[in-house]
């Protein structure tokens, strides 16, 4: 390929360099397209525009790849644990063994939160839902650590690296035990940081959490499948609040408040309910013909950039057969439900034709819940285990010395210049 993209408009042709990565499409630098052109590019949704350079994630759509650091989801799914992962999302290489002696407990010491800050879940309606209580207290935490605001130290942004993938599950299982009307738990430093999530949301003061560990593992896992996806709303969010030089704190809030919607996050909580309102396997066929007269859509199907099966989705549903198995629920008819619905999709020239696959949320909310969490919780875990590739991102954007501040530009459609009209004369 060229290593210039020849733009032509009214007679002036702009020269624009090609860009390559290690990987994926080659990239028109277009940045002085409008200083040489006199013209915008316009692409709502981000269909063909990079909006940075990472080298965090990479995702081939077509080929159904993910990779984190050059590294295969699968294998580190496999092989590795969160916190490892963690590690390399953050620093771009796997730890040596004192490296993650080091970073293991710098996470574990980290993961209490300010006496004060347990005061602000109780402002929440007790019926509210998990994913608000998480967009208000994340981002108080930018109002408790006025010590590492600096984001252009990197002692400090490490420093809030650490705070906020320690404190995430504190924060979230505050937020689930508030909903349940149970006192908090607090974090217990011996305990694996799965295992301390799963401790501090379902131990209560009359019984004590008992470990599994195909549960933990499980648990731990799914951390890990949902750690970072590149360029997705959420990062893209956090990134652009970021780009203003704002608190790391604040930018995260805003990446829960995006990964929230139910096209992006809230998509396994409404997975579980359409399976749920599903029920049962004669169904499919009234509920697919609605799909196909876009009267709804089939949630957990479908990618922005996956026109091939998630490679996430293949270890969710593993994990799923796995927790379900364990805790005897095999016979779950939702996952009957599930499993039917996907091979009917899969067979159906409908998906075929749109290149409509399954994603990570299409069995996450069957094995959320069969780990003991509500619909509502599920979305929360997203956050949590997402928190660090947000900080990952975030930390690559400040560290870039081409970054701006991000602002996009616009095509005007609306009214052109007028002269206000007094209210008498309107
Ligand atoms: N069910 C039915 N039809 C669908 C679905 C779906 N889940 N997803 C896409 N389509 C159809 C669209 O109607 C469109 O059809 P058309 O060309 O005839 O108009 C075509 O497939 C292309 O879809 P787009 O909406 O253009 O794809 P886009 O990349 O904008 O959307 C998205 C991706 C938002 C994920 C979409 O597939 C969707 O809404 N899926 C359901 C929600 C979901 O599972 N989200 C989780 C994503 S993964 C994550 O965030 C962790």
């Amino acid at each position: 390929m060229a290593n210039t993209a020849k733009f032509e408009i009214d007679g002036k042709t702009v020269e624009l360099p090609v860009l390559r990565g290690t990987d994926g499409p080659a990239v028109v630098d277009i940045r002085k397209l409008y200083a040489e052109a006199d013209v915008f590019t316009y692409d709502p949704g981000f269909m063909s525009t990079a909006s940075c350079e990472s080298k965090i994630t990479f995702i081939d759509g077509d080929a159904g790849i993910l990779l984190h650091r050059g590294y295969p989801i699968m294998e580190l799914a496999e092989k590795s644990s969160f916190l490892e992962v963690c590690y390399l999302l953050l620093h771009g290489e796997l730890p040596t063994a004192p490296e993650f002696e080091v970073f293991e407990h710098n996470i574990t010491y980290h993961t209490m939160i300010h006496e004060q800050f347990d005061r602000f879940f109780m402002g929440f309606r007790r019926d509210a839902h998990p994913m608000a209580i998480m967009t208000g207290a994340v981002g108080a935490l930018s109002a408790f650590y006025h010590d590492s605001t600096n984001v252009n130290d990197p002692a400090q942004r490490m420093i809030s690296a650490h705070r906020m993938i320690a404190k995430m599950p504190t924060i979230a299982a505050r937020a689930f035990k508030y909903s349940r009307g149970q006192p908090f738990v607090f974090p217990r430093n011996e305990l694996s940081y799965a295992e301390n999530f799963l401790r501090m949301c379902f131990s209560v003061p009359a019984e004590d959490w008992v470990p599994n560990p195909v549960l933990t593992k499980a648990m731990d896992r799914i951390f890990i499948l949902h750690a970072d996806h590149e360029q997705n709303a959420s990062t893209s969010t956090v990134r652009l609040a970021g780009s203003s030089g704002a608190n790391p704190f604040a930018c995260i809030a805003a990446g829960i408040a995006s990964l929230w919607g139910p096209k992006h996050g809230g998509a396994n909580e409404e997975c579980l309910n359409m399976l749920t309102d599903i029920g049962t396997v004669d169904k499919i066929p009234e509920f697919v013909q609605g799909v196909k007269d876009r009267r709804y859509l089939l949630m957990g199907f479908g990618h922005r950039v996956y026109k091939n099966y998630d490679p996430r989705a293949t270890v969710m549903q593993q994990t799923c057969h796995e927790v379900l198995k364990e805790v005897g629920a095999e016979n779950d008819p939702i996952l009957q439900v599930a499993m039917e619905l996907e091979k009917v999709a899969l067979s159906d020239p409908y998906f075929v034709e749109r290149k409509l696959y399954p994603n990570v949320d299409f069995y996450s909310g069957i094995t959320l819940r069969a780990l003991g969490f509500p619909p509502e919780m599920f979305t929360v875990l997203f956050a949590l285990a997402r928190t660090v590739g947000w900080i990952a991102q975030w930390k690559e954007m400040i560290e870039d010395p081409s970054q701006k501040i991000g602002r996009p530009r616009q095509i005007y459609t609306g009214a052109p210049a007028r002269s206000f009209v007094p209210v008498d004369k309107r």
